[in-house]
């Protein structure tokens, strides 16, 4: 029987959650409509990531759990970089799997979807070259915040990453489809775009790089707010750093990795940079951009890592002062170098580090939130709060802010922060400004 109803249930990136909206989108011109509960849906779309340990048994796991009381399942795809890494050896490992379809394929889902129902098991992992891009519907929904996948893939081939073989080559989108969609999210009410990329500062189409981007995008009536995540410190250009001092729509906050503070660890990761060189850049972006929140990700246990290089991790962190940052037990990802390097790191010398590197960053992100208390600011309304009357937004350090208001998911109000957190702040309304 053809499907009626979808759910797809996203894990993973920022890069996932664009490409569950987008097959949200293709399945809903097909006059299909969204579940809340997978449990209700005659489609469960599985959007893996397979970034760190046991993504591919979770995977596996959660198929399983889509069985029914009465033994019935749903016609069930995998998607995203477990599906583009396992392909048809998902469908041997669990019968239960109808559809595979990997990262750069899924424009193709609804056909599989008949494929599915005809009978077919269809596999399509392909990464073509035509992008999948043009075969999507126009945006007509759209978050307050909204992404907008720009760049996808990954050259460089850190030692212990999966990505550049789930994703692919780096390949960026063309200047006016992007501008186009802007637009089509703005007019679909997103007051803020958050534009995406493996690498999303090596965005280029030839002739411009990521800053010209961001300054045509400033000129779009409506859009108030411009973000772009992630980005690596060999594509962070003089350019893209000047444009945090120029464009007011652009948000003063960075995110930048930099997973260790040891220039030997850096080097058998193949990260193309020095804490040298990374921290150069971030002393420049706070020139160009005094209050600037800079936030990174770290991995530690990286095979070799010494108690040494894990104090100079420590060491940068509390050299650059993040205001937020993100951090991970090496995982050992099949198929990539360091996971046949030796001196593998026992997993409770690398959760003693995690820990205390934990401890180190919150007390950053803490004194960062605190420094701004008393700052009267604006604060972009996301999501109802816990209790009543209260509203979730982000301030422009993308800090998440609790606030007592009448409005709603879109509105921009001013508003002063009162208190901090280490991960939230309170903030009291000032006025309305914007609906
Ligand atoms: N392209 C981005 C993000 C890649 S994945 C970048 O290069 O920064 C997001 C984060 O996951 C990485 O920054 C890294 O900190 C972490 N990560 C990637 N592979 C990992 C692995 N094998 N083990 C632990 N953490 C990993
Ligand atoms: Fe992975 Fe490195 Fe590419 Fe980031 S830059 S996606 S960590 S290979
Ligand atoms: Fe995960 Fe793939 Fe994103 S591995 S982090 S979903 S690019």
């Amino acid at each position: 029987m053809t499907p009626k109803t979808f759910k797809i249930k996203n894990f993973g990136c920022q890069m996932n959650v664009y490409d569950g909206e987008r097959m949200s989108e293709l399945l809903a011109a097909r006059g299909m409509s969204a579940t809340a509960e997978a449990d209700d849906a005659d489609l469960v779309v599985l959007n893996t990531c397979h970034i760190r340990e046991k993504a591919a048994e979770k995977a596996y796991s959660d198929v399983g759990r889509l069985r029914r009381e009465d033994g019935s399942k749903p016609l069930i795809a995998l998607a995203g970089c477990v599906a583009q890494a396992e392909g048809a050896e998902a469908q041997r490992r669990s019968p239960m799997i109808d559809i595979v379809v990997g990262p750069q394929a899924y424009h193709r889902l609804p056909e599989m979807v008949d494929a599915a129902v005809g009978g077919n098991r269809p596999v399509d992992t392909d990464m073509p070259t035509i992008s999948k891009f043009e075969a999507f519907p126009a945006r007509r929904k759209a978050n307050p915040s909204a992404f907008l996948t720009i760049q996808e893939g990954c050259d460089k081939f850190c030692t212990y990453c999966v990505v550049p073989y789930t994703r692919g080559a780096e390949v960026s989108r063309p200047w006016d489809a992007i501008v186009a969609e802007a637009r089509s999210l703005v007019d679909a009410g997103a007051c803020e775009i958050v534009l995406l990329g493996q690498n999303v500062n090596a965005w280029s189409d030839g002739k411009h790089g990521l800053a010209d981007l961001i300054r045509a995008l400033a000129g779009i009536d409506g859009l108030e707010r411009i973000r772009y995540t992630t980005s690596h410190p060999a594509d962070m250009s003089d350019d893209l750093i000047a444009v945090h001092g120029e464009v007011d729509k652009l948000m003063p906050y960075l995110h930048l990795p930099v997973q260790s503070g040891s220039d030997h660890i850096l080097k058998a990761m193949n990260r193309s940079h020095s804490t040298e060189t990374y921290l150069r850049i971030m002393d420049k972006m706070r020139a160009a951009r005094p209050d600037i929140a800079l936030s990174g990700d770290f991995i530690v246990g990286f095979p070799g890592e010494t108690e040494a290089d894990f104090q100079a991790t420590l060491n940068i962190v509390d050299e650059v002062g993040y205001a937020a940052a993100y951090s991970f037990k090496y995982s050992a990802r099949p198929g990539t170098p360091a996971a046949t390097m030796e001196k593998q790191i026992p997993t409770e010398i690398m959760e003693d580090r995690l820990a205390r590197l934990h401890e180190r960053i919150e007390a950053h992100q803490l004194a960062f939130n605190a420094g701004k208390v008393g700052q009267n600011t604006q604060i972009l309304i996301e999501r109802m709060g816990r209790h009543a009357g209260q509203m979730i937004g982000r301030s422009p350090w993308l800090q998440s802010v609790h606030v007592a208001t009448d409005a709603g998911p879109g509105d921009i109000i001013d508003a002063t922060l009162v208190a901090a957190g280490p991960r939230s702040m309170t903030g009291a309304i000032l006025q309305k400004v914007a609906a």
